[in-house]
């Protein structure tokens, strides 16, 4: 800088170049290939609109911007796949809804995403780059004769810093085709360092830019019980009360009432003991109430509902061998005082009134706990008569057969 100064006391600018001037753009294209073929490196055409042809005249060589395009692309479309298999197939792998791990469908946005952003952030960032952008001044800015650039006027620049130059050959090379050749002179005007402002501004900008970062770091170290942003309440504040919690309004300060005494819900009267309770008077009912059909179809659902509830224990034919039995066994249960469950089909429960059978399944016996809970009254009934139908098969005599299949046997 001192040294540019001291040049610009002594009046004495360096030359940057040689600047021709041309009105026809053939005439250009002719002169760039003499530049070319003479092996100049540093020099460069401006024209008002770009000019078919000149880029071989001049021999530019094809940009490798593309190439570098491609490799950003990949890149991204690499780092997508990578991150996605380490995160969700290898390092954390978490079962959503069953869903594959590591499926290529799922990850395609991700892949897609990062391919576009990396080969367009390398487009733009290349494209400044191979051009060497941006560049704040150019000696040809303070050239007067140049502004025609923008408007009908070529031009032609060798720089004096190609190893080729020669400041009397390059000018009697150019002035073969070109309408003006002089030499430009170096900027000596616009100083080297950025304007102040700029640099305040950046300043500014840079210590503005923290600001969104110390904000998360004081939220993440901070503690409120309000929500910071709340700009639609919503119903988020209502004067109810929340289950388990403390109100003062009742003397208990339970938020959740208990029942009250003897509340009885819609249709849940249960009024009728035989049904209800297996009662019939003071004692067990001894037939089925009015509400259950004996009938095949009840046999049927009761089959099917004992399979259900009774069998895991009670075994399939009422035995006391089910699975739950079975297990005890094989673990050794009997050793701590296990019950095994009741065979159904014993003669003493056959004397059993349904009555008392209906409220050992509702109420449970002893060691067997209560169904009343998970199975219907009619269902109860209905397993009841499926009970009894067990019973009659475990314990037949002849007396259960018809004449004509006692026959049969003889
Ligand atoms: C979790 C296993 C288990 C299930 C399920 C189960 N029971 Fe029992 N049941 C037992 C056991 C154990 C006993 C014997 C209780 C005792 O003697 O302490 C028993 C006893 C009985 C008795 C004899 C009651 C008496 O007065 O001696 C009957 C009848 C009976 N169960 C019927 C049923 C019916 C009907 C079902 C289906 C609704 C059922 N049980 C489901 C375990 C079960």
């Amino acid at each position: 800088m001192s040294e540019k100064k001291d040049k610009s006391t002594t009046k004495k600018t360096p030359v940057y170049g040689i600047l021709a001037e041309y009105s026809d753009p053939a005439v250009l294209i002719e002169a760039c290939k003499k530049v070319r073929d003479a092996g100049f490196k540093k020099w460069d055409t401006y024209t008002p609109f770009p000019v078919h042809g000149i880029d071989p005249a001049m021999g530019i060589k094809p940009t490798i911007l593309p190439w570098l395009v491609l490799g950003a692309g990949l890149t991204g479309l690499a780092t997508a796949i990578t991150l996605q298999w380490w995160t969700n197939a290898h390092d954390y792998a978490w079962i959503v809804s069953g869903k594959p791990f590591w499926s290529i469908p799922a990850n395609v946005p991700i892949m897609f995403e990062l391919t576009v952003l990396l080969s367009a952030l390398t487009t733009l960032g290349g494209m400044l780059a191979l051009n060497k952008l941006p560049h704040p001044s150019h000696p040809l800015d303070l050239k007067e004769r140049f502004e025609r650039v923008t408007d009908d006027k070529f031009f032609l620049l060798i720089e004096a810093s190609d190893p080729k130059y020669d400041a009397e050959e390059v000018t009697s090379l150019l002035a073969e085709h070109a309408d003006v050749v002089e030499p430009l002179m170096d900027d000596d005007q616009t100083p080297a360092e950025l304007p102040r402002g700029i640099i305040y501004a950046l300043v500014v900008l840079t210590a503005a830019a923290i600001i969104p970062f110390a904000l998360a770091a004081h939220a993440r170290e901070s503690h409120n019980r309000s929500p910071r942003i709340h700009i639609v309440p919503d119903m988020d504040w209502q004067t109810k009360y929340k289950a388990q919690r403390v109100n003062t309004f009742f003397d208990d300060r339970r938020a959740d009432r208990p029942f009250v005494e003897g509340t009885v819900a819609r249709g849940n009267l249960q009024e009728d003991d035989h049904f209800y309770r297996g009662k019939s008077g003071n004692t067990w009912a001894r037939t089925f109430p009015n509400q259950v059909e004996v009938s095949e179809a009840t046999m049927k659902r009761g089959e099917q509902r004992f399979d259900i509830f009774c069998a895991p224990c009670h075994g399939l034919q009422g035995k006391g061998d089910g699975m739950v039995a079975q297990r005890a066994e094989a673990i050794g249960a009997g050793v701590d005082g296990w019950v095994p469950p009741s065979d159904i089909t014993d003669p003493n429960l056959m004397k059993q009134p349904v009555g008392q059978l209906f409220n050992s399944i509702t109420h449970g016996v002893r060691n067997m706990p209560a169904y009343g809970p998970q199975i219907d009254p009619e269902d109860r009934w209905a397993i009841i008569l499926y009970v009894r139908a067990l019973q009659r098969t475990r314990n037949a005599t002849t007396k259960d057969l018809s004449p004509s299949e006692i026959a049969s046997l003889k």
